[in-house]
């Protein structure tokens, strides 16, 4: 298992869940903002790159780099760990003279890359990953069931809501293994940083309320969530989220909201990290 050096706490992690030899990558940064990589010197067939893709131009350029030397150095099939995947949503055209970017850097990956595991990836109109990365072996896992494990008896009797349509598979999944009551609110997005959540009616007063998401990014959306529910005086608003983006002021305006609580999952490296998924990752990984 190779890491890079922002992730390598993570890859480490999985590293020792799976039973598998860890080592970082060496990464410089020159001057001129292009990047050095270097391998170990000697590499088994078989090869993990563990590289989560949140901010991924430069990533991904390294990662080429480091994947096309692992198999000069011996490596025969390379699997890209990738906790978050990226530009996974821009999987049209909107308007005329658009780069198709989920199609262009599935490509690119498939290129360089024998199989892939990811978590959770933002698929909208394209439903599977092979679609989106056409590789020989494209594998994802949810961390629901890591998240519904973190959640458990923390909180008594939550109600878990998600902020939109497409939240509903992770809200219904939690719900189901911890037996709660959930609801999925209607959201309205008029820009990126402008959304409109609308909750359905339920009897939030007094109640432990959870919202659950894949991606928070600007933050607008669990905000829009946070200001509607907070009428209601629930006792507690906790934010489960997978990919911990965060983008600018996000985390500031979710506190302010009035979030008590933030929980991620380490698929990205951030203050709120609290829920693991080296154990589901290691699982699938040994099940290669
Ligand atoms: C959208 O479909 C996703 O599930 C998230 O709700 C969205 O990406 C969150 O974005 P933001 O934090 O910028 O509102």
């Amino acid at each position: 298992m190779l890491g890079f050096p922002e992730y390598s706490a993570q890859a480490k992690g999985l590293a020792r869940a799976a039973g598998l030899n860890f080592a970082e990558i060496e990464v410089h940064h020159f001057p001129d903002g292009e990047s050095r990589i270097r391998l170990p010197e000697h590499l088994p067939e078989t090869v993990f790159i563990c590289r989560s893709l949140n901010q991924p131009n430069e990533k991904l350029i390294e990662l080429i780099l480091a994947v096309s030397s692992a198999r000069e150095l011996g490596a025969r099939k390379i699997t890209l760990v990738a906790p978050y995947l990226a530009y996974m949503r821009q999987d049209k055209a909107f308007h005329p003279g658009e780069a198709v970017s989920q199609k262009i850097v599935g490509n690119l990956l498939a290129t360089f890359f024998d199989a892939l595991i990811t978590v959770d990836p933002h698929l909208h109109r394209v439903h599977r990953i092979e679609d989106a990365v056409p590789i020989p072996l494209a594998l994802t896992l949810s961390a629901t069931t890591a998240m519904s494990s973190y959640l458990e008896g923390k909180l008594e009797k939550p109600i878990l809501i998600g902020p939109d349509e497409e939240s509903e598979q992770w809200v219904a999944a939690i719900a189901q293994q911890n037996d709660l009551e959930f609801y999925v609110a209607r959201k309205l997005r008029f820009g990126d940083r402008d959304v409109s959540v609308s909750l359905p009616n339920a009897d939030y007063r007094e109640r432990h309320v959870v919202f659950v998401d894949d991606v928070i990014s600007t933050g607008r959306t669990i905000e829009s969530a946070i200001k509607e529910i907070q009428p209601y005086q629930p006792a507690s608003i906790t934010v489960m989220v997978t990919h911990a983006l965060f983008a600018g002021d996000a985390l500031k305006r979710l506190k302010i909201a009035g979030a008590n609580e933030i929980w991620s999952t380490d698929s990205i490296p951030h203050p709120t990290n609290r829920i693991e998924l080296a154990g589901c990752l290691a699982q699938k990984l040994m099940a290669l």
